[in-house]
């Protein structure tokens, strides 16, 4: 078969990024332009600000991506996009440029979900990675345990019904004053405190489902925050953080891996930004050795958004003859 060159386009959150993905595992260029420290004063991200960032980005940042990948548009197979789930109009930005940008190369254009992406970051990584096996999806957005039984086929075993995982910690991280984005604020603070300093409720949903709930425990780490202020006791910030990450990490392992035995898998490939989390790697490395599972982490710069992740995730689909038409629309809630 004829090599297969992607250009990729993300835009469904605070990262402008696109990336030349050669036959779906080899990544020529990967370029990010972050928006955090605009959104930092926020103290979140603020969604028309985002927007308007794409606007102002998006064409110098795909330029960027086929110089330093040595591509020229001409030798391009395919325009891929995130379309979904995300922030609708930064998700429009990118969609309408991917949408012009195919249709000037007379070349197909096709919609990817965000959350599969996150799980292909990992084919990236691991060239020999196949389906099937169970895939820990944990983001600023989303929190889902998945059994990935081929590129394209998902089967959702366990999700958060409230807040996700990344979110969690962003909100803890910012009542604990550690700014945005929390996640690798409360990883840092985490290494210099007791994790079992405080007990924390665990982030579970019921015993008998593989479902979270992050809010119960979000709520307790405030209250825990209040009731001390009021006493007048000065705050360990490291042991909150360290306590509450316990919470956060245990329960995540653990479903991960009670979704290997129900389904006899072998393998946990780990994605999205809370993948990065040091605790969590060590967890579940640990937990894996024990069992004889192979847990597989993406390099950090392939956890959190980028382009080059939607490029991979659009390969196995395109060689599946999929495509997508001018139709194609931004599904701010589209599930996997
Ligand atoms: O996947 P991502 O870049 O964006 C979404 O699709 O949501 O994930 C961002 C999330 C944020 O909530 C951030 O706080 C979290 O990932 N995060 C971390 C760490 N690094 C990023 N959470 C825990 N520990 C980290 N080291
Ligand atoms: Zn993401």
């Amino acid at each position: 078969m004829k090599d297969v060159y992607i250009l990729a386009i993300e835009s469904s959150c605070d990262e402008t990024a696109a990336s030349v993905v050669k036959n779906g595992r080899e990544v020529l260029s990967n370029v990010i332009s972050s928006q955090i420290p605009i959104h930092q004063k926020f103290g979140g991200v603020v969604p028309e600000v985002a927007s308007r960032k794409h606007v102002e980005n998006i064409a110098s940042v795909v330029e960027m991506a086929l110089s330093e990948a040595g591509v020229k548009k001409e030798d391009l197979t395919l325009v891929a996009v995130t379309h979904g789930p995300g922030l609708v109009g930064a998700l429009l930005v990118g969609l309408q440029f991917a949408k012009g940008y195919a249709f000037s190369l007379g070349i197909p254009l096709l919609g990817v979900n965000h959350i599969e992406g996150h799980i292909a970051a990992n084919y990236i990584q691991y060239k020999n990675l196949t389906p099937p096996f169970v895939s820990l999806v944990v983001s600023g957005g989303h929190t889902f345990v998945v059994h990935v039984e081929d590129y394209d086929k998902f089967t959702v075993m366990g999700e958060t019904r409230d807040d996700a995982a990344g979110e969690a910690f962003d909100k803890v991280a910012r009542a604990l004053g550690l700014g945005y984005p929390g996640g690798p604020k409360i990883d840092a603070a985490a290494k210099k405190g007791d994790p079992y300093a405080i007990t924390f409720p665990k982030a579970r949903f019921h015993e008998d489902t593989l479902d979270f709930s992050f809010s119960g425990l979000k709520s307790a780490v405030l209250n825990y925050l209040n009731s001390e202020r009021q006493k007048g006791n000065d705050i360990h910030v490291e042991n909150v953080a360290a306590s509450f990450q316990r919470a956060v990490v245990s329960v995540l392992v653990e479903n991960a891996m009670k979704t290997i035995e129900t389904k006899h898998l072998d393998k946990i490939a780990v994605a999205g930004g809370v993948a990065s989390n040091s605790s969590l790697r060590e967890e579940l490395k640990k937990r894996g050795e024990e069992k004889g599972v192979e847990i597989l982490f993406p390099e950090m710069i392939l956890c959190t958004d980028n382009a080059a992740m939607i490029g991979s995730a659009a390969y196995f689909q395109y060689i599946k003859g999929k495509r997508s038409d001018n139709s194609l629309n931004a599904v701010p809630g589209l599930s996997l």
